[in-house]
């Protein structure tokens, strides 16, 4: 552990300490301002509570509350607490994706950080990208961190059900329109779905990505699967503020937690959990702000090494993150497969080993023995071939067995809206083996990369019965979304990958085994299309949109800003 600073060492000392300077003088005439006397802020730790609470994000209803926690913490530990209200990503509102934005939160939590008096952070959020978002901002930063993930909703019910956000919400809404389930019922259980502040409570993005978070040491231990509105993420979010206090005397930064072995824990993690593919890129890119190259392939090494152990939904099959909380959460999970984990490495509260000691798991069968696992291998395959030679993704845990290895005549949709507009028409012929073909649904196309990848299946196959086809697409999938659904080709259709070539009535085969997606055409007539294409116009011609057409990367790395990613040289703020 790195020496403890003196008060002078501290970075907002050049703010508010450095003596015979009118900018401190004014610095110190605005505090004064702020109703604050010199020895309430002096010498202590600033700390900045960065904030994603909004009116418009139920996920974060809570947040607000929580910030005043945190700062009791800060104040507790002798620091300086101040909020920064930050954008806030509504995975339910923000169209077309918050994913659009992702890398915008970033940047303005790694600006706020750097030209601000700030000696350390507290990161509130949890909502999907909130979390890398977040994360991202600190590791470009470099400054102290830690994050208080929103935690998961209380489980949904309905007439006796459990309900998983997202989850049920699409198995119902196929149920009303295979006519299994009347408008009055479909009403009733919009009250049931969501029914606490707290972000899905399903394994989907939200509770993969702070799982994530804490499993790269970025939170305080058993921190993300903490229910949004249990009395004990009030004493995790105090607790968070005074660990911020420590972080600012240590100065143990991001840089010194986020290194290649906490990506690959990460990883293992995730894989274990059974978690979101969306954790595939978020991963990527924030181990890229770190310095650390993460890839495809990391991926799908590790998944070949763990298997899933947590039993909830939809990679699991039975229970919720409350379920998993009182299992023992992530150290009771982490303590079931500490033979593929790096233990000695630090984290922003002692090392992993440290965190994992003494935990164990209450319920066998929510998380599971090595010996019963959910499902012998990691939840998530990489795909290789003609039709995504960058690579491609697919949940395969969460699809029908029999269509993992399968081969049929291509339904191309070249955009969302034509796709929900004619799925249903009889004239397109689709049939149960039929493969679902969406493109321009990627990082540039879609652009965001929107979650359109859980194609619906068209109405008359849904009454017969049918409940999962192969569908294939350059877009993303919520995190609580099921099916064989392969996702994230890179490159995407609206760049020109191979995707972009593909015409209605050509197969396709699928072999997840094999780890291969090939479409069956003959080189020289793929070659002939391709001579026939030409790239769209960029989706936006000015403001942010033009910027993010600019620099956007693809999937495979990780859909950063080519300026935004990696580590480098920034101005000092303080410098002239
Ligand atoms: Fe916020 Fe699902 S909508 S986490
Ligand atoms: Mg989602």
């Amino acid at each position: 552990m790195t020496a403890r600073r003196r008060p002078e060492e501290l970075r907002s000392h050049q703010w508010y300490g450095a003596e015979g300077q009118l900018r401190t003088w004014s610095h110190n005439a605005r505090m004064r301002q702020l109703g604050y006397e010199a020895e309430e802020y002096r010498g202590r730790p600033v700390i900045a509570v960065v904030n994603t609470w909004s009116d418009i994000n139920p996920c974060h209803t809570h947040l607000r509350d929580r910030a005043q926690a945190v700062k009791r913490g800060v104040w507790q530990a002798g620091g300086f607490p101040l909020e920064f209200p930050v954008s806030t990503l509504s995975e339910t509102y923000q169209k077309p994706t918050p994913m659009l934005y992702r890398n915008l939160l970033a940047m303005e939590t790694e600006e706020l950080l750097r030209s601000y008096p700030v000696d350390a952070a507290v990161l509130l959020g949890g909502c999907d990208k909130s979390t890398p978002a977040l994360l991202m901002g600190a590791a470009s930063a470099d400054i102290p961190s830690v994050f208080v993930p929103a935690g998961p909703m209380l489980p949904g019910h309905w007439r006796g059900e459990t309900l998983g956000s997202g989850t049920d919400m699409w198995k119902y809404w196929d149920e009303h329109r295979a006519g299994n389930l009347t408008d009055c019922e479909l009403r009733e259980l919009q009250s049931g779905l969501a029914r606490s502040p707290g972000h899905c409570m399903t394994m989907g993005t939200a509770s993969t990505m702070t799982a994530a978070a804490e499993a790269l040491g970025m939170t305080l231990p058993g921190a993300s699967s903490i229910p949004a509105v249990d009395s004990g993420h009030e004493r995790m979010a105090a607790a968070s503020g005074r660990c911020a206090v420590e972080l600012a005397w240590t100065g143990l930064a991001p840089s010194t937690v986020l290194t290649r072995e906490a990506f690959e824990d990460a990883v293992t993690t995730v894989l274990g959990l059974g978690g979101s593919t969306n954790a595939v890129i978020h991963l990527i890119a924030m181990a890229g702000r770190a310095g650390v190259r993460l890839t495809l392939d990391d991926f799908d090494r590790l998944a070949r090494t763990v298997p899933v152990l947590a039993n909830v939904r939809p990679g699991g099959r039975t229970y919720l993150m409350e379920d998993f909380h009182f299992a023992g959460g992530l150290p009771a999970f982490l303590s079931r497969i500490t033979d593929l984990l790096h233990l000695d490495r630090p984290t922003v509260g002692g090392t992993l080993r440290e965190r994992i000691e003494g935990a164990a798991v209450h319920d066998d069968d929510v998380i599971r023995p090595r010996d019963n696992p959910v499902a012998p291998e990691g939840g998530v395959a990489v795909l290789r071939g003609n039709l995504c030679p960058d690579g491609a993704v697919i949940k395969h845990i969460a699809a029908e067995p029999q269509l993992l290895k399968h081969t049929g005549p291509a339904v191309v949709f070249d955009d969302y809206r034509t796709m929900q507009r004619t799925i249903d028409d009889p004239e397109l012929g689709i049939t149960a083996d039929s493969v679902l073909v969406l493109r321009n649904a990627g990082p540039k196309g879609g652009p965001g990369m929107p979650e359109y990848g859980m194609l619906p299946i068209p109405g008359h196959l849904l009454r017969q019965g049918v409940r999962d086809m192969v569908r294939i697409s350059d877009a993303r999938m919520s995190g609580t979304s099921y099916g064989t659904c392969v996702l994230h080709i890179a490159p995407e259709s609206y760049v020109g990958g191979p995707l972009a070539l593909v015409r209605t009535g050509d197969p396709i085969t699928l072999d997840v085994e094999a780890r291969t997606l090939r479409l069956d055409v003959p080189d020289e007539e793929l070659a002939r299309r391709r001579a026939e294409w030409s790239p769209p116009p960029a989706r936006s011609e000015r403001g942010y949109g033009a910027l993010y057409d600019d620099q956007i990367t693809q999937a495979d790395t990780g859909c950063d800003f080519r300026f935004l990613a990696g580590p480098g040289r920034t101005a000092d703020p303080y410098a002239g």
